[in-house]
């Protein structure tokens, strides 16, 4: 295999990484509130019934926001049914999912479970089956400090102080003919605009987040953002994307190649967002918040069959991938070009946290939680990819495969800590079978160390799995020569998530 080249030098700069890009998302679907982060029997469980084991593997992840309450499910939500006293909350069927809510966990346990880890709550609000009317009240309900009918209602329900919350969702997906209360673009884009300006009557210092197409195959993109932005253009703060990876080919290749569609997908929203700003002569820069993003494709056909036979049920197990070696190095795929569009991705939601297409799972019933293999790309990102990304120059040999041409065998991005003046360079080697050789150009940093090189390796085994008390994929530590004549080489191994961290003297 011959050789790729990197070139990194911190005068040429990207953007600032949003600490926002490393959010992650529950919603009430499946295992991920109730027999996943809340158990009330669990032995780890705390006074308001959340798993202390689970919040022990979340908090490494530095998760600054949490969306909720949904995806599909909060296109028939009631906020009030998860209010007051819990034994006298209504039990819901809730049809996005076919399960049966009870509402036991509602917004005032969620965001005091975020709390437990640091995190901030991205509220969505109904714009499926309800509409400005209910999304200004949980507003009110949230953020208004007291004096008025809902914030009264919290305050009567124990919270004094008003939550604060700053980033909110105008409904989910409304593009999707599976969304309850589906619209078309100017039937969403029109009540995207009235609810904007309304919610923002009651708040004026929080900002927006307006539906994007739920995937780039859907037919309506990406006409469905160019009308839904003629809309509500300088009345929202985010545009959102959703996608997910899989391997739906059956052909490991072309499955690796995959976040090619995530850099294509990008351009092509970045592109209609400023069409649109310049049809309305607009100086706005419209912002990006990627709010779903993973791998789904394990569960998808065992799913299709639970939601058609089974009986209405709570917390059914739906949607839960076991995800292998292959799959975490797709994620770090996907993850790098996220970083490598930090100049407009402003937020990036991991979709989901626990259970369902969740780095995080628990077992049915109780029993330990246990870390798949995308826990570790997720948490080695947060972890070192916080700083400045850096505009790197790179040639990578390339292959290709039945649905790609030209695909790098490469991907990366540099990120650089200035205050801690830590470089770091997360790197993916697609190959199957070969090391990739690879060559970093550090020149324009004057003293540099390789200090560590922690990789996530695949190519033995691409079908490996976690499973509990089963932490077999997990990265390792690589050994590192010296950087000689300002290049660091190292070798990549085949199908691998690498973490190159160099350490500049200043
Ligand atoms: O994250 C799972 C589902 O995927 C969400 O409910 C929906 O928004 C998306 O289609």
């Amino acid at each position: 295999m011959p050789a790729a080249h990197l070139t990194v030098d911190p005068a040429y700069t990207l953007a600032e990484v949003d600490d926002r890009l490393y959010s992650s998302f529950i919603e009430h679907l499946g295992r991920a509130v109730y027999d996943g982060i809340y158990c009330p029997d669990h032995p780890t469980a705390d006074a308001d019934g959340f798993r202390q084991d689970v919040v022990d593997l979340i908090r490494p992840l530095h998760i600054p926001l949490m969306r909720y309450p949904g995806g599909n499910f909060v296109s028939g939500y009631r906020w009030e049914d998860g209010v007051g006293p819990k034994d006298q909350r209504p039990h819901r069927l809730s049809r996005a999912w076919r399960a049966l809510e009870t509402n036991e966990v509602g917004p005032h346990e969620f965001i005091r479970w975020c709390g437990q880890f640091g995190a901030q709550v991205m509220m969505a609000v109904n714009l499926g089956t309800r509409g400005i009317d209910a999304a200004c009240n949980l507003l009110e309900y949230c953020n208004h400090p007291g004096g008025s009918q809902y914030s009264d209602l919290r305050i009567a329900h124990g919270a004094k102080e008003p939550f604060g919350i700053h980033t909110w969702c105008l409904g989910n997906e409304m593009d999707g003919p599976w969304q309850i209360g589906h619209k078309t673009a100017d039937e969403y884009g029109r009540l995207a605009l009235e609810t904007a300006r309304a919610m923002r009557t009651i708040d004026p210092s929080i900002e927006l987040v307006a539906s994007g197409s739920s995937y780039p195959e859907m037919p309506t993109f990406p006409q469905w953002e160019a009308t839904v932005l003629d809309h509500v253009y300088e009345d929202v703060d985010y545009l959102s994307l959703h996608q997910y990876l899989g391997d739906t080919t059956h052909n490991l290749q072309d499955y690796l190649a995959k976040s090619l569609t995530t850099e294509h997908f990008l351009h092509s929203v970045i592109s209609t967002c400023d069409y649109v700003a310049a049809r309305k002569r607009s100086r706005k820069r419209m912002m990006l918040s990627f709010d779903e993003w993973n791998i789904w494709y394990h569960s998808l056909e065992k799913d299709d069959e639970i939601e058609r036979d089974t009986p209405w049920q709570k917390a059914p197990q739906l949607v839960e991938d076991t995800y292998t070696m292959a799959d975490a190095v797709v994620f770090g795929t996907m993850f790098i070009t996220l970083l490598r569009h930090a100049d407009r991705v402003r937020i990036a939601c991991l979709a989901q946290l626990v259970n369902v297409i969740a780095p995080i799972m628990t077992q049915p019933g109780g029993g330990p939680a246990w870390r798949q293999t995308i826990y570790w790309p997720f948490l080695q990102g947060s972890m070192y990819g916080r700083g400045t990304v850096l505009q790197t120059a790179c040639t990578t040999p390339r292959y290709d495969s039945p649905n790609f041409t030209d695909v790098p065998y490469l991907e990366s991005a540099a990120v650089w800590n200035r205050e801690a003046g830590e470089l770091t360079v997360f790197a993916v080697n697609r190959s199957l079978e070969e090391d990739l050789p690879l060559e970093v150009d550090l020149r324009a940093f004057t003293e540099c160390t390789l200090c560590e090189h922690l990789c996530l390796a695949g190519g033995a085994d691409p079908n490996a799995v976690n499973a509990p008390a089963q932490d077999l994929a997990v990265p390792r530590q690589r050994p590192c020569e010296p950087v000689r004549d300002g290049r660091a080489t190292v070798a990549l191994p085949p199908l691998s998530w690498n973490v190159l961290r160099l350490k500049v003297k200043q």
